[in-house]
């Protein structure tokens, strides 16, 4: 047990990575955190300092996910001595100490992202085909309503709906429990964005176009 602490105390440590924030204060000399949404995350530093930085924000906070998730075959290695059957709840609860390090990042006074990217790491790590499903759902959306923040709550619902059908007669309940976990985060860290969803003074990206100064 002392292990599978550290190993969560590792996995908050990584979410903890303000990739946002130090990608915009180490090249550009600004905190995203001050311009756009407010948000240490990729779509704000899209947003605020365009393609070249808000893409490695986005993998880079995808990778926190993912590799905290994957480290999850270590837990209670050393324990047990082999494998373990409960591998994906290790894995969900690795995941989500990632997550909640990106929210909470302890490098960054604890104001960090709404953990989208980071919460879609850990899915691809667990689920493939959910997590691709995620994705054309989130494309769809964004196509369609050009709301990142619309796109973010369908594929969080989507992951839902998607782990629920295929784990549809599988035995963990843990996985969709899981998902709903999911949603609720995502309704949580989105309120300010559903409030001006409602409003309807979202802003929306420009896909195609080059944004005006
Ligand atoms: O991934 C976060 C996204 O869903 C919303 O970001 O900056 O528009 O609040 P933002």
């Amino acid at each position: 047990t002392v292990g599978s602490v550290s190993l969560l105390i590792l996995a908050y440590l990584l979410g903890s990575i303000p990739t946002a924030v130090w990608i915009g204060k180490a090249f550009y000399g600004i905190d995203v955190r001050e311009y756009g949404s407010g948000n240490a995350g990729a779509t704000n530093t899209f947003r605020v300092l365009g393609k070249r930085a808000g893409i490695p924000v986005m993998l880079i906070d995808i990778l926190k996910g993912f590799t905290a998730t994957k480290l999850a075959v270590f837990v209670g290695v050393s324990v047990t001595g082999g494998p373990h059957s409960n591998l994906i709840n290790y894995q969900l609860a690795m995941g989500m100490a990632a997550v909640m390090g990106h929210l909470f990042p302890v490098f960054a006074g604890f104001r960090g992202g709404k953990g989208i990217a980071t919460l879609f790491g850990m899915v691809l790590a667990v689920n493939l085909n959910a997590a691709l499903l995620c994705v054309i759902m989130f494309i769809a959306v964004l196509l369609i309503t050009r709301y990142v923040s619309l796109s973010s709550i369908t594929g969080g619902f989507t992951y839902l709906v998607g782990v629920s059908l295929i784990y549809n007669k599988n035995t963990n309940n843990m996985v969709v429990i899981f998902g709903m976990c999911i949603c609720l985060l995502i309704l949580v860290t989105h309120q300010k964005n559903i409030e001006r969803l409602l409003k309807g003074t979202e802003s929306k990206v420009n896909l195609f176009k080059r944004k005006d100064a």
